[in-house]
């Protein structure tokens, strides 16, 4: 933390944190505030995240790399809770390669865990065990290979330099796995020849594997301002989401210091990421879910299809149960409101301030699945503008109707807006709150 002179405290360790069910823009988040930083880290999940980064007037689709990879001068880290496929890894660097994004600094923890490719076979086929109450997973092994972490025969990135330890290990995973993938009428993986392709993709990444709790603890003794980049967001949290229809880590403030291995006192401030309005991808409940024109038309000017699926996303109004919820867990210092421009020109906006269930009127989100599928949303309306703001620089220059749109925000969640995002590129962004300058 850095005191500056009159008081103003500068927050050196920042996380960035998706307040929804993910996409909600922390890309662009924390590409913004990626310029200033010195280190930026992914803690949690894998390829199934995806965001776009407009960069020199390129966009660049990131699903494992962290944001801060188009600056040489940022230490860019991926960190122990992650789940990593290596050889999309691999991919990945090579496609920024090619686009001109050469001179990276990435470093991958050696304790993160590998996503082999009957992960990738599991998900399909639990996927089709679960029949109508699929979760719409990615598919690309996250749950699988988290589930192995948690059983104690997972592959972690430092195995893969080790081809004795490597081929034990996935020994003990498939003398579980192959009889169920037989059973399930799926080849069957071979041990040695999954630890050959595998130890090659360790030593192809070799030099970016460290123990990166270490240089974290080194670099925030440093006092170097960290950027902790979330993925996937809140409401998708294993433990605090719409179970079962969420991810398989926790995308929660709450989850950086375990992910990072850092002490949780280390955290000075915690952005919260929200779209103006509300999208998921995938199945799962969604109280405030619209689908006529109004939702056809945000989704055409959102364009909400997903980064990693191209799945057309779902689109539903402002919901500030979810919001107030996710400022609560994850100790939300400061909002960052994302393609509000995107809702310009609509007559009516609402915003749903609680939900009705059995008769009562509830504000916190419900735990049972079937209870949280009943509740019917309660909104308040807003006037809407008819005004471009995509070219907007201040907060006094917005339309009044839209500053009544945001104040609501603020009361409905208890959180101030730090940071408003009016359009994809970086200049669209206007800062509320100085200490993130
Ligand atoms: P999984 O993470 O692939 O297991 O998918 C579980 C759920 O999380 C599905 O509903 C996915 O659509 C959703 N999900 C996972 N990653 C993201 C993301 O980055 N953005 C939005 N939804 C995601």
């Amino acid at each position: 933390m850095i005191m500056l002179s009159g008081g103003m405290i500068l927050a050196n360790t920042i996380v960035v944190v998706g307040m929804q069910w993910g996409d909600e823009g922390k890309g662009k988040i924390t590409d913004f505030l990626a310029g200033k930083a010195d280190v930026v880290v992914r803690c949690q999940g894998g390829n199934n995240a995806g965001h776009s980064v407009y960069f020199d007037y390129k966009k660049f689709a990131l699903h494992l790399l962290p944001s801060g990879v188009f600056n040489p001068r940022v230490i860019n880290i991926m960190a122990s809770g992650m789940v990593v496929h290596p050889k999309a890894l691999l991919a990945e660097i090579e496609q920024i390669s090619h686009q001109g994004i050469n001179d990276i600094q990435v470093y991958l923890s050696d304790r993160a865990h590998v996503v082999m490719p009957y992960h990738l076979v599991l998900d399909e086929l639990i996927e089709r065990v679960r029949g109508a109450d699929a979760i719409g997973t990615t598919k690309k092994g996250i749950g699988p290979a988290y589930m192995d972490k948690t059983a104690r025969f997972g592959i972690r990135v430092c195995d893969l330099l080790d081809e004795t330890r490597l081929l034990n290990q996935i020994s003990v995973a498939l003398a579980f796995y192959n009889p169920v993938l037989v059973a399930f009428g799926s080849e069957t993986f071979d041990a040695q020849a999954l630890t050959n392709e595998y130890h090659h993709y360790g030593m192809q990444l070799r030099h970016r594997i460290a123990d990166t709790g270490v240089m974290l603890r080194q670099l925030i003794k440093e006092n170097k301002y960290i950027l902790f980049e979330g993925a996937q967001g809140s409401m998708l949290c294993l433990d605090h989401g719409t179970y079962p229809f969420v991810t398989s880590s926790s995308p929660t403030a709450t989850s950086v210091p375990l992910n990072a291995g850092i002490a949780p006192r280390e955290i000075n401030q915690v952005i919260g990421v929200t779209k103006a309005y509300s999208t998921r991808v995938g199945a799962g409940v969604f109280p405030t879910e619209i689908t006529d024109q109004i939702a056809s038309t945000i989704r055409e000017r959102g364009k909400e299809y997903g980064t990693t699926t191209g799945r057309p996303r779902r689109i539903g109004w402002l919901d500030s149960v979810v919001l107030r919820y996710g400022a609560q867990i994850n100790g939300t210092t400061g909002l960052a409101l994302t393609l509000l421009d995107v809702l310009s020109g609509m007559d009516e906006l609402k915003i749903c301030v609680a939900y009705r269930l059995d008769g009562n009127i509830i504000h916190h989100v419900p735990a049972k699945y079937q209870d949280y599928l009943r509740v019917e949303p309660i909104y308040d309306s807003f006037q809407g503008w008819k005004e471009d703001i995509s070219a907007i620089t201040s907060y006094e220059s917005l339309p009044e109707n839209c500053k009544k749109y945001l104040q609501a925000i603020e009361a409905y969640t208890e959180t101030k807006i730090a940071v408003l995002s009016l359009g994809p590129d970086r200049t669209q962004t206007v800062v509320l709150d100085p200490s993130i300058q």
